[in-house]
C-alpha cells in the first residue's frame, strides 16, 4: 500500500519507517525543510536506537521518501496518516489541535482521489468529526482513529510486537483495509481490536491516564517508605508479582514527564470538563505530580544544605527517560534551572548531546565524558536511567571525597554505596 505520514517526528517518522520495512512504500512529509533535509541525506532527525539504519535501508530500497511537498506525497498515496503534534495550549489544559486541523485543509485543499484519512496523533473525542467538517468534499474521505502507543527508547520494537492495534472507524469497509496494513504485524501474534472513532480516541488519553495514575501512586508509596524505614523496591516487587496489579510503571522515580503523560493527563481533564464530567482521581494525579517536583527539590536543600552557592551540581541524563533526545516536559528543565538561579554551578552529560534548553543559563556547562562532568562534583543527581550510569566507579572519577551521590533512579544499591563510603540517598529507601 502507498501511505503518506503527515509529519515527521518521533511518531511519524518510525513508524512510517517501520511501515516501509514491512514492505509499504510511504511518503514522510514535514513541513520544517531542516527534518526533511536531514532525512534525504541519509540522518535521523531524532534519536531512536536502530531507527538510523532502518532509514538508510528503506530510503536505498525505494520504500521510504521524505519529502516536504505536501501535495505531492498526498497524492502518491492511498492512506493518509496525521502524526502533528499535539500539545496543550499555553496556560491551559485543554489541546491545541491547530497542527491537526491545519493538516486536514491541506488535505481538504489538495486531495485529488479518494482517500482514508488516518489521526494517529492524540486527539480529544470528537476531533474525527471536527477533521470530517473540514475535509469539504466528505465523500472523497473516511476517517479513522488509530492512536499510537509506541514508547521513546523502544519504538521499533513497539511498532513491531505491539501489545494492541485500536483502529476506531463509524465506517465498516474501512476496518478491512487498516486491518490489512497491519497484517503482516497481526499474522505474527500482534492484538487487533476495533471500536467505533470516538472509542479508540479515548482508549489513548485514558491508557495515558492509567499509567500516570500507576507511577504517581507508586511515587507517593515511596515517600511513606522513607519515612518508615521500607525498602520501596521491595514493595514494587511485592505488589507488582499481582498479575492483577503487574510490574511495569511501577517503579519509583521523579515526577513523571515526557512528551505525553503531562499534556494527555490535563488533555483528558479538559475533554471531562467539557462534559461536565469530574475526573477527580485524574486531577489529583496532576496536582501530586506537580508537588513531587517541589519535594525533590526540598530534598535536594536537607541533603546539600540551603545555601547551594558555588556548589557543584552534576546532572548525568537530562532526558525524561532513556534512550531518546526527547527533552519534552523532562523534570531536568525545572530542576537545572532552579539550581542555577540558585547560584550552583550546573555540569551535566547526556549521551544524546547539549541541550538547547541549557544554552541561554550562564553556569550551566554540557561534558562529553562522564568523568569530566563529575570530576568536581559536590552532589551528582542521577537524572536519566541510560546503561552507561548502571555501573560507574564514582570514586574513581570524581575527585572531591565528600560527593553526594542522589539516585533518582535506584540503580545502586545502598549496602554497596555504604561499603564504598559513598554518601548516597535514593528514592524511596
Ligand atoms: N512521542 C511519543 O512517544 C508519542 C507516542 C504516542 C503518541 N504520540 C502522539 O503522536 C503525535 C505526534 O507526536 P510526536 O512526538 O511525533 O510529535 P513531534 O513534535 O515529534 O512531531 C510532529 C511533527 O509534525 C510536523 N508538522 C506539524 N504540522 C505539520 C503539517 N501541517 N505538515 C507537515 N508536518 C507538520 C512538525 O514539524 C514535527 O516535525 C502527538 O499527538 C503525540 O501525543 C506521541
Amino acid at each position: 500500500m502507498r501511505l503518506c505520514m503527515i509529519g515527521t517526528g518521533y511518531v511519524g517518522l518510525v513508524s512510517g519507517t517501520c511501515f516501509a520495512d514491512i514492505g509499504h512504500t510511504v511518503y514522510c512529509v514535514d513541513k520544517n525543510e531542516e527534518v526533511i533535509n536531514k532525512l534525504n541525506s541519509g540522518k535521523s532527525s531524532i534519536y531512536e536506537p536502530g531507527l538510523n539504519e532502518l532509514i538508510k535501508k528503506n530510503h536505498r530500497s525505494k520504500r521510504l521518501f521524505f519529502t516536504s511537498n505536501i501535495s505531492y506525497a498526498l497524492n502518491k498515496s492511498d492512506i493518509i496518516f496525521i502524526c502533528v503534534g499535539t500539545p496543550s495550549k499555553k496556560n491551559s489544559l485543554s489541546v491545541d489541535l491547530s497542527y491537526v486541523f491545519k493538516a486536514a485543509k491541506e488535505i481538504s485543499k489538495f486531495a485529488k482521489k479518494k482517500k482514508i484519512i488516518v489521526t494517529k496523533s492524540t486527539v480529544p473525542i470528537g476531533t474525527g468529526d471536527q477533521i470530517e467538517k473540514i475535509l469539504k468534499n466528505k465523500k472523497k474521505f473516511i476517517v479513522i482513529s488509530n492512536p499510537e502507543f509506541l514508547r521513546e527508547g523502544e519504538a521499533i520494537r513497539d511498532f513491531r510486537y505491539p501489545d494492541r492495534i485500536i483502529v476506531g472507524s463509524n465506517e465498516n469497509k474501512s476496518f478491512k483495509t487498516i486491518k490489512s496494513l497491519y497484517l503482516p504485524l497481526i499474522n505474527k501474534g500482534a492484538k487487533y481490536f476495533s471500536t467505533n472513532r470516538r472509542g479508540a480516541e479515548l482508549i489513548k488519553y485514558a491508557s495515558n491516564a492509567f499509567l500516570a495514575t500507576k507511577i504517581t501512586f507508586i511515587n507517593e508509596i515511596a515517600n511513606l517508605c522513607e519515612k518508615t524505614g521500607i525498602n520501596i523496591e521491595d514493595i514494587s516487587l511485592g505488589m507488582g508479582s499481582d498479575v492483577r496489579i503487574g510490574s511495569r510503571f511501577l517503579r519509583a522515580g521523579p515526577a513523571y514527564g515526557g512528551s505525553c503523560f503531562p499534556k494527555d493527563t490535563k488533555g483528558l481533564i479538559s475533554i471531562a470538563d467539557k462534559e461536565k464530567v469530574d475526573l477527580s482521581l485524574v486531577k489529583s494525579v496532576i496536582k501530586s505530580n506537580e508537588k513531587r517536583k517541589k519535594l525533590l527539590l526540598d530534598k535536594v536543600h536537607t541533603i546539600i544544605g540551603k545555601n547551594i552557592k558555588n556548589k557543584n551540581i552534576v546532572f548525568l541524563g537530562v532526558t525524561f527517560k532513556p534512550n531518546t533526545d526527547d527533552m519534552r516536559d523532562s523534570p531536568s528543565l525545572g530542576m537545572i534551572p532552579y539550581f542555577h538561579k540558585k547560584g550552583a554551578n550546573i555540569t551535566y552529560y547526556d549521551p544524546t548531546g547539549a541541550k538547547y534548553e541549557f544554552v541561554k543559563l550562564k553556569n550551566c556547562k554540557f561534558y562529553n565524558q562522564i568523568n569530566l562532568a563529575c570530576k568536581n562534583a559536590d552532589l551528582i543527581i542521577l537524572h536519566t536511567e541510560w546503561d552507561e550510569f548502571k555501573s560507574l566507579d564514582f570514586n574513581k572519577i570524581v575527585k572531591n571525597k565528600k560527593f553526594i551521590l542522589y539516585d533518582l533512579r535506584n540503580l545502586y544499591l545502598p549496602k554497596e554505596m555504604k561499603r564504598k563510603k559513598i554518601n548516597y540517598f535514593s528514592i524511596g529507601r
